[in-house]
């Protein structure tokens, strides 16, 4: 169990060969990213007329903005917050703009690429990889994740067993793991993804957590023995893997899969708008350059038709899909494409007001929940909504820590709270789902 512990001193022993290990790799990059973020600015908006509304949708187009909240342009609506990243060279004319038309606003972030600096501590400053601990209060880069997953293979064969689903467009291995006792043949499963959208850090981050605090405490928590002796859990701690890679050594704020175009520069595809479920209808954007992009074709994606076919083929016996994003602070479940209540809604609405609950009772973090569409926005071809109308009965997003201070920034710092809340819900949720619902 070693491995699962977190042994902060040993830290420092491994502090000079890291070192000099990242000055082989990095020669003189001393800023994280080129500092390609200096001067951005991070701002929140509340259109307070339909009017405004359209003239923030034009100026947003113009100037090329990075849409933090919500995920795309056409979203941005009368009353709805919006939270841009506005490059340091588009600036100064987005707040002449914004003076000019009396749009109120506020600055969440000065200097993009300070916040990012302090929020996660440089590779510098610490060992990512040493020989018997493992930090979890740390993001980890994929080979990080996938070292990590091979190493539990090997440990913790009587509760894990990892293999791939597939193969990313850039030839990436899809990992997941299988977590739970071998006790029957026949189980029911619950399926996680985490880090659909590259730059959701917390997301994967809480995948490992999760994994962590199974093995802890399989032994000393009873929910958490029923749990795994009952059911078996389809962890995919990171679904995009392309972009969660790129968002390491690229644009820390990109989103989309990484897959190439024939007719624009523009590379990826939104792997939560490519489900074959009212695909690429409201809520979605047929334009290849934009962040919410739907693909060519449903499933267009190989990381989203790796996915699908495994739900597919194991949909029998899998009662619950959950799927990690970030950031709102809620907990949505069908549907996501239109207004509209579920069948068994009262089971899922219950199910959720108590992990809600359960989420809160440890730091009082509150979350909103309710059906995607009505509590967030609309989207269509959501890899949630897919799930729900393939027969898995429960199927949630959460969209977790915060509300905006940080955004995707969330400093590693908040890692541990962040992921100790979130268990208390997942547990919450799964032991709704062993009983039988009222
Ligand atoms: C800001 O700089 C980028 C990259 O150099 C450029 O593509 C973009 O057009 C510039 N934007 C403005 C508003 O000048
Ligand atoms: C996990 O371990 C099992 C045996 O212990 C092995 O057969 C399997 O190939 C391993 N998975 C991966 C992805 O290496
Ligand atoms: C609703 O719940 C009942 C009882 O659990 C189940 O038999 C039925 O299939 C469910 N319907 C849907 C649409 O999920
Ligand atoms: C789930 O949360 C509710 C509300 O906080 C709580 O009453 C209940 O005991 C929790 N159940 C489990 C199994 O954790
Ligand atoms: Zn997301």
């Amino acid at each position: 169990m070693e491995f699962l512990g977190k042994p902060r001193s040993q830290r420092a022993a491994f502090l000079p060969l890291c070192l000099l290990f990242l000055k082989i790799l990095h020669p003189g990059h001393s800023h994280l990213y080129s500092s390609r973020y200096a001067g951005d600015k991070v701002i929140r908006l509340i259109p307070n007329t339909e009017e405004e509304a359209y003239a923030l949708k034009k100026i947003y187009q113009q100037l090329k903005v990075d849409l933090w909240q919500p995920s795309s342009i056409s979203q941005v609506s009368e009353g709805t917050v919006t939270d841009v990243h506005i490059p340091h060279n588009g600036s100064r004319a987005l707040l002449a703009f914004l003076q000019e038309t009396n749009i109120h606003y506020k600055i969440l972030m000065e200097d993009l690429q300070k916040v990012l600096e302090k929020g996660s501590s440089l590779p510098t400053q610490r060992s990512r990889r040493s020989v018997s601990g493992y930090n979890y209060e740390v993001y980890h880069s994929l080979e990080e994740i996938q070292n990590w997953m091979h190493h539990l293979n090997k440990t913790h064969s009587g509760l894990i067993h990892m293999f791939s689903i597939g193969k990313s467009y850039e030839g990436r291995s899809l990992f997941v793991l299988k977590l739970g006792r071998r006790s029957r043949a026949y189980k029911r499963a619950v399926w996680i993804d985490c880090g659909i959208h590259a730059r959701e850090w917390i997301g994967p981050a809480f995948c490992q957590w999760f994994v962590k605090e199974a093995l802890l405490t399989y032994r000393s928590d009873p929910t958490m023995r029923k749990m795994l002796n009952h059911l078996y859990f389809y962890i995919m701690p990171v679904f995009n893997v392309d972009g969660y890679h790129f968002s390491w050594t690229n644009d820390r704020f990109w989103r989309k899969t990484r897959s190439r175009n024939s007719r624009f520069r523009c590379r990826g595809v939104d792997a939560n708008r490519n489900w074959r479920v009212k695909w690429c209808d409201e809520g979605a954007s047929m334009h290849p350059c934009d962040d919410t992009y739907c693909g060519p074709f449903p499933e267009s994606e190989p990381e989203v038709k790796a996915v699908a076919n495994f739900l597919r083929k194991h949909k029998k016996h899998i009662r619950a899909y959950l799927s990690f994003h970030a950031y709102a602070q809620m907990l949505l479940y069908p549907y996501s494409y239109k207004y509209a209540t579920i069948p068994n809604f009262s089971c899922v609405e219950s199910a959720a007001h108590k992990a809600v609950k359960a989420l809160q009772s440890v730091y009082g973090i509150q979350y909103r929940y309710g059906p995607a569409s009505s509590t967030l926005y609309v989207s269509s071809g959501s890899s949630m909504d897919w799930a729900y109308k393939n027969g898995m009965p429960y199927t949630f997003a959460f969209e977790l820590r915060d509300t905006g201070h940080f955004g995707f920034l969330l400093p590693e710092m908040l890692i541990k709270p962040t992921c100790t809340e979130t268990m208390l819900a997942v547990k919450n949720i799964t032991m709704h789902l062993l009983r039988k619902c009222p």
